[in-house]
């Protein structure tokens, strides 16, 4: 099964203003000055590159940035941004990079838009295969908020609502797949807007044992991107491997 929804093509022409709503557009600089830390002034691979948000930043710090993305939306907005960053269409769960990075990032819970377990241990082996021998892979995932779906569906509000926004997330739970199948209804003036998102999700645990599958093994775990404890209450986690070989 693969994810019949293509998140960029559908989020594109809204992406910077959702992006901004939803708190993340706010955090760039501190996300950036994380993985800055992890490259060291090398290069830099951003699975599902989008619209430059991280990139384009990280580049203008010295980072040699390229980036794949299977939405070509996503990355004429790219484009339109830098032309600093070499970017490609191409799926992040099956790729091969003649190239060696310092630093594979996969980051705003793009890993769980590969909806089955082979498609994300592959991801997974082919990010291994792109690190060069000092190279680290850092993921963002959101730690799963599974109570309040025993009973198969929730509606929540989503992490920001002011007064000009409210957005709703309606979710249905598909538990033998681990995946949500959620419709956002973002509700903005007098507009409403559908979008509807696949999802996977994965716990840390699982995720570990994933990347131990393919030869990495985790080295370092936050709760935030300044470096804040992850813990029992943390609601997502930037987990950071490297090659298990070493
Ligand atoms: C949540 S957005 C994150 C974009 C960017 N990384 C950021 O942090 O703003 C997910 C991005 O991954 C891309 N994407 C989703 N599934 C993909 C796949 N299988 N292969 C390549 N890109 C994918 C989408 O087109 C979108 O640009």
């Amino acid at each position: 099964m693969s994810n019949e929804l293509n998140y960029g093509e559908i989020y594109a022409p809204i992406y910077e203003e959702y992006t901004t709503v939803q708190g993340m557009v706010a955090e760039v600089d501190e996300t950036v000055a994380f993985l800055e830390r992890y490259c060291g002034g090398g290069s830099a691979l951003e699975l599902g590159i989008g619209d430059g948000r991280l990139a384009a930043p990280l580049s203008e710090r010295g980072v040699k940035v390229e980036g794949i993305d299977n939405s070509p939306r996503m990355l004429a907005l790219l484009a339109k941004r830098t032309d600093l960053i070499k970017a490609w269409q191409g799926d992040i769960a099956r790729f091969k990079s003649e190239q060696r990075y310092s630093m594979v990032y996969c980051v705003y819970c793009t890993f769980t838009l590969l909806v089955t377990r082979e498609a994300q241990i592959e991801c997974l082996r082919s990010a291994a295969e792109a690190l060069d021998d000092e190279g680290v892979l850092v993921i963002e995932l959101d730690v799963p908020g599974l109570n309040p779906l025993v009973g198969g569906q929730k509606t929540t509000t989503s992490r920001l609502v002011d007064h000009e926004n409210t957005i709703l997330n309606v979710t249905v739970h598909d538990p033998l797949n681990q995946n949500l199948v959620s419709s956002l209804l973002w509700f903005s003036g007098t507009s409403v807007r559908r979008l509807p998102q696949r999802t996977r999700y994965v716990y840390h645990q699982e995720l570990d044992t994933m990347a131990e599958c393919v030869g990495l093994e985790l080295v370092e775990r936050w709760g935030d991107w300044s470096q804040g404890a992850f813990t029992e209450r943390s609601e997502r986690h930037i987990s950071v491997y490297r090659r298990s070989s070493l």
